[in-house]
């Protein structure tokens, strides 16, 4: 690992944290490899550690164990979530879901809509908040099969109204899930008497490994699964558990809930990322903030340095040793603005000089003042500025 690495890449992925690696460890490399489901006390034990993997989970999002299903990654959850409430009801043709979704929502209900259901994106405002109004006004009682709204934007860190739009559906009588993959561990959530049917977790974005997710499902709404086969998870997902990333699901879940509670690691990481966000907008000009400034993330910073390119400013960034995002990491490499941001009535050029900053509870105030300097540098290097009134184009150096 290189000790001169600034990540600031952490809405793209976080790093395991060193308690999760321990407890997963004997599920890997130790004696701990039975398979849950078999009837024997060696796989008892596996099972044992599954479940008490799942009431970790529980206890972080205020719900029940019985409404805990592991899957293996976000997208998976946000997939199984769509296609339960397509098999739930056969006769419905239409689907609602926010301008701004993860592309882990938005390509399925691009591939739904190409099968011939009728798909509506309600559209965001300038700071990248829905309207609950609208949101009301085109779901179809008699016809939604699903809405499906994201939590926390992965790209601003935006959060939306979540319960409130989540009331508005249940009263209409229609399914409502929503991708907090990016909201759990940084807002506190509480499931405990919620309106939300169902909703999806992935692990590698609060500490624990790559591979695991959860699917939370309401005990009171009905479920389809997707994945048949052996009966695993209640029948609601078939296929051997990843047993040792559900015990560091479930230890990661453990360790945010503690720090939760004290509002710990969530204050840390507000001040961290406000002092970033305020001292690069007071030193480089024309720098601007995407999204909501209070209801966002206490994490993620997503800047505009007008005039700059932030593919050209990501490789002097790299150069420099910080890793962060021109957006979506899924949409790296795609040469299109982000989505996202032109949802939300970005022009294409203040997209493209767009890029997201995203802590951790690893961040630390050094690297952060480190960071400061690295970027306002990069930024002078590229930064085009067009004095108000015209006049000739002017290049820092
Ligand atoms: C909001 C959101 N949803 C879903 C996903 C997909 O999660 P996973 O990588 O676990 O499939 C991501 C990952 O970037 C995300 O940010």
């Amino acid at each position: 690992m290189n000790d001169e690495l600034i990540y600031l890449d952490n809405n793209a992925t976080t790093r395991v944290h060193p308690e999760v690696c321990a407890a997963m460890e004997p599920y890997l490399s130790g004696a701990c490899y039975g398979n849950p489901s078999a009837g024997y006390r060696f796989g008892k034990q596996a099972r044992q550690a599954v479940e008490r993997a799942r009431e970790q989970v529980a206890l972080l999002l205020n719900a029940q164990a019985e409404e805990i299903v592991f899957t293996g990654c976000g997208t998976e959850s946000n997939n199984t979530a769509l296609e339960s409430a397509l098999r739930c009801y056969p006769q419905r043709r239409h689907l609602v879901i926010s301008a701004t979704e993860h592309s882990a929502v938005e390509k399925p209900c691009e591939a739904l809509q190409a099968r011939g259901y009728r798909v509506t994106r309600v559209a965001v405002d300038g700071e990248g908040m829905i309207d609950l109004e609208e949101l009301e006004s085109v779901v179809d009682g008699g016809d939604t099969v699903l809405v499906s709204l994201i939590w926390a934007n992965n790209e601003t860190g935006v959060l939306a109204p979540i319960e409130e739009a989540a009331k508005i559906v249940k009263n209409k009588g229609v399914l409502f899930h929503s991708d907090a993959v990016q909201a759990v561990g940084k807002v506190d959530l509480d499931l405990s008497d919620s309106a939300v049917s169902m909703l999806s977790v992935s692990g590698h974005k609060l500490h624990a490994a790559k591979g695991v997710g959860v699917l939370y499902v309401n005990r009171q709404v009905r479920f389809e699964a997707s994945m048949l086969g052996g009966g695993q998870e209640g029948g609601r997902r078939s296929g051997t558990e990843n047993v040792a990333g559900i015990v560091g699901l479930g230890k990661a879940a453990e360790l945010l809930q503690s720090s939760l509670v004290g509002g710990g690691h969530q204050q840390a990481m507000r001040q961290l990322r406000d002092r970033f966000e305020q001292t690069l907008i007071e030193r480089i000009p024309h720098t601007l903030v995407n999204g909501h400034r209070e209801q966002r993330l206490p994490n993620t910073s997503n800047l505009c340095f007008r005039g700059v390119d932030a593919e050209g400013l990501l490789i002097l960034l790299d150069n420099a040793g910080i890793c962060c995002s021109p957006g979506s990491a899924c949409s790296t490499g795609a040469v299109k603005p982000s989505r996202v941001l032109t949802a939300m009535g970005m022009s294409a050029a203040r997209a493209r000089s767009s890029v997201r900053f995203s802590l951790s509870m690893f961040t630390t105030e050094e690297e952060i003042d480190r960071a400061v300097d690295l970027v306002e540098q990069a930024v002078g290097k590229l930064q085009i500025v067009l004095p108000a009134g015209g006049g000739p184009v002017v290049r820092h150096t």
